[in-house]
């Protein structure tokens, strides 16, 4: 999902998938939603448990496409467009929490003094030390991509657990590409991840992974593949169900309403959104202020 601005204006703009603006005619009215923010369709992995557990709760997704893909981005960079992306939100929703949901832009946030974070931001890392001590064999790979790779916590978690571990961090920007165009429909070829990992393990290293740390919310849309590349890993640790744990129990007694909640999914730029307009969809996301204004007429008449 890539493209250009609704507008050229420096501030940020969210579009909903037919081109208007989020803040024209859509509204959450007085109810705060959960904002559930990636880059691209990563943050589907993390908004399928918040689903799950809190089916009452107002979501809006944004997915900073214009500025996708974040990996290969400096950290000091991705937090500076966050910053100016949350604070817009805030004005826009007034959100009850930030989910961020992508790991790359958390832990480019997580560095002290980030001012992205403002004490309403729920943010998804990769566990290094909880997916080591899960690991029996001792041989774990981590697929982050490189900008959570570079990012200083990170390493030093890896060097930490290296004391004590096969640990083989793998940065891959393809692979998420990769997820994007299966969820638009592609069909992702396992040799070509078998490739991509060979780079960084022999076959027979390869084979000893008995511990996958999904590092980028991107890649739990992979996981079928990659268990054939994979195929003694036990333990696949991906993060975000405790993330929308940690979601539940900070906006628990907020959520209760009789209507039925508004999901809305918003996007930084309209090119490209179309042809996941259905992926949206079929993860419960309204997409357009049509289908929104459907939605909420369906609920009008329940
Ligand atoms: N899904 C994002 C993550 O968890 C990365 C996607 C991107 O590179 O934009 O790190």
């Amino acid at each position: 999902m890539d493209g250009s601005a609704c507008s050229s204006l420096a501030l940020p703009q969210f579009c909903l998938g037919d081109g208007s603006s989020l803040d024209s005619g859509v509204s959450f009215g007085s109810r705060r939603p959960v904002v559930i923010f990636e880059s691209g369709v990563g943050g589907l992995t993390v908004a399928k448990h918040i689903l799950k557990l809190m089916p009452n709760t107002d979501l809006l997704y944004v997915a900073d496409n214009l500025w996708f893909p974040y990996g290969s981005k400096p950290g000091s960079a991705i937090a500076r467009r966050v910053k100016l992306l949350f604070d817009e939100l805030r004005l826009l929703v007034n959100p009850q929490a930030i989910v961020v949901a992508c790991n790359t832009a958390s832990v480019a946030i997580s560095n002290a003094g980030s001012a992205a974070e403002k004490g309403d931001c729920i943010r998804i890392s990769p566990p290094v030390v909880e997916a080591a001590h899960l690991s029996l064999s001792k041989k774990i790979v981590i697929l982050a991509t490189s900008s959570t790779l570079e990012n200083s916590a990170i390493k030093d978690a890896i060097a930490a657990e290296r004391q004590h571990a096969a640990v083989w961090p793998i940065a891959s920007q393809i692979m998420v590409g990769l997820a994007e165009m299966k969820l638009a429909g592609g069909q992702v070829e396992v040799y070509k991840l078998a490739e991509l990992v060979s780079k960084h393990l022999s076959d027979e290293e390869r084979k000893s992974v008995d511990t996958v740390l999904l590092g980028c919310t991107h890649f739990p849309h992979l996981v079928e593949e990659l268990r054939q590349v994979f195929p003694a890993a036990l333990n696949w640790v991906d993060p975000a169900y405790h993330v929308a744990l940690e979601l539940q129990a900070r906006i628990e007694h907020q959520t209760s309403h009789t209507e039925r909640p508004a999901r809305l999914a918003a996007f930084t730029s309209v090119e490209g959104v179309r042809e996941y307009s259905q992926v949206f969809l079929d993860n419960g996301f309204n997409q357009t202020k049509l289908s929104y204004k459907q939605h909420r007429a369906m609920v009008m008449m329940e």
